[in-house]
């Protein structure tokens, strides 16, 4: 329990903090786009659109924070470095806005690389055994970076890079981020072009559109490694917030976590959350905690569909994932150790945060019997994922 008055004080440092960074945004901004407000809201006099800030420099290229804006007043930011989302503030039940997304305000703590904290993941998400693979007869070899395994990219992924930013003149707020991944990039083949555009709804929607092509076949795998504590602290534990998955089978993993090839069923195990459950009720029969790759049950992947939701009692949050991908790794902050201090100043600890990766299976470049992750030329690659939140009143 918090003492009322510690409570209030910490409320005031941290709606001082928010303040602060918007101000700062304001005065350093310039409106890169608006959006016209006559159209979808008439109840708000909130005015949509994108500003950007100067946010320092990597690699001899500018980096740069974007904060989008909805007529709700809902924003996120995100920066070009690694396609970042570093916030996604949004009311509570109280009407109290706080960060669902866990992140930081400088590009600093982002240099001291934070495990993936908001980032947009590439070359491909989660692991590749032994760190390569064979495509078409000829083999591959990869920068292995979890122990003989490539983890989200190897050494240098797409969270370690400068991407491209452009504010396009939608109607909605948005941004597009372009990155050239050249041939050999930690051992990738093909020359491999991906645009990423992130979209804030006024329904409390944060989409990601990934598209990308290639001039050779490469295994491909793009997600967004969001850290999620819905009610906006990462002091209240994500194991008592309930979570939905649609999923009947899952992946097993070996000792490090590259899948068996297997598809189980979660019925009978700890992995089952076809009905809502909290995410503590059983997280102590699965070694170190939830870190695993559900087999969505939805079928057609040509439109979005719910695929999970996640309900957090103390802020009156919920959060519904849509996807186009086939997989979705959930993982409870496991590794999160405490050596990342968050903005209002609380370490990251074990299991204060929960991911929901939507992705293509880990490790299937290696495993005939998953879907094809090989992106070939001539072909247009596109996924789409939105979390949307929503709240009890
Ligand atoms: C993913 C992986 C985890 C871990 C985190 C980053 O979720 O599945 O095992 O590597 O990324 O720390």
């Amino acid at each position: 329990m918090h003492h009322p008055d510690i409570f209030q004080k910490k409320k005031l440092k941290e709606i001082m903090k928010i303040t602060s960074i918007f101000l700062v945004a304001g005065i350093l901004s310039f409106v890169v786009a608006s959006c016209n407000n006559s159209g979808s809201d008439k109840n708000s006099d909130i005015k949509a659109g994108v500003t950007k800030t100067s946010w320092g420099e990597f690699d001899g290229k500018k980096v740069e924070l974007f904060t989008l804006v909805n007529h709700k007043g809902d924003t996120v930011t995100i920066t070009n470095y690694g396609g970042t989302i570093t916030s996604f503030v949004v009311p509570d039940k109280n009407g109290n806005r706080s960060s669902v997304i866990i992140g930081f305000d400088s590009l600093q703590t982002y240099l001291q690389k934070p495990p993936y904290f908001g980032a947009l993941v590439g070359r491909y998400a989660n692991r590749i055994g032994g760190a390569q693979f064979t495509l078409n007869n000829n083999e591959y070899k990869l920068n292995p970076n979890d122990g003989k395994n490539t983890l989200h990219g190897g050494l240098k992924g797409f969270d370690k890079v400068v991407w491209d930013a452009t504010v396009p003149s939608d109607s909605v707020p948005s941004i597009e981020l372009n990155y050239v991944s050249k041939d050999g990039e930690e051992g990738f083949p093909g020359n491999l072009k991906v645009m990423v555009k992130y979209t804030l709804t006024d329904d409390h929607e944060l989409k990601i559109e990934y598209n990308a092509e290639t001039d050779k076949p490469t295994p491909l795998n793009l997600t967004n490694h969001s850290y999620f504590n819905l009610s906006g602290r990462v002091t209240n534990s994500i194991l008592d917030e309930s979570l939905w998955i649609d999923a009947d089978k899952y992946t097993p993993v070996d000792s490090t976590l590259i899948p068996t090839g297997e598809i189980l069923d979660v019925k009978g195990t700890p992995f089952d959350f076809t009905s809502a459950k909290k995410i503590g009720v059983s997280i102590d029969s699965v070694k170190g905690g939830y870190d695993i790759n559900y087999v969505l049950n939805r079928k057609d992947s040509s439109s979005l569909q719910k695929v999970a939701e996640v309900k957090d009692s103390i802020s009156g949050r919920t959060m519904e994932v849509y996807t186009t991908q086939p997989g979705l790794q959930f993982y409870t902050g496991n590794f999160l150790d405490g050596k990342f201090i968050n903005r209002y100043g609380n370490p990251i600890t074990q299991h204060s945060a929960l991911c929901l990766e939507t992705q293509h299976f880990p490790d299937s470049p290696n495993k005939p019997g998953f879907p094809t992750t090989t992106l070939n030329p001539g072909e247009k690659f596109h996924q789409e994922t939105v979390y949307k939140i929503k709240v009890n009143e």
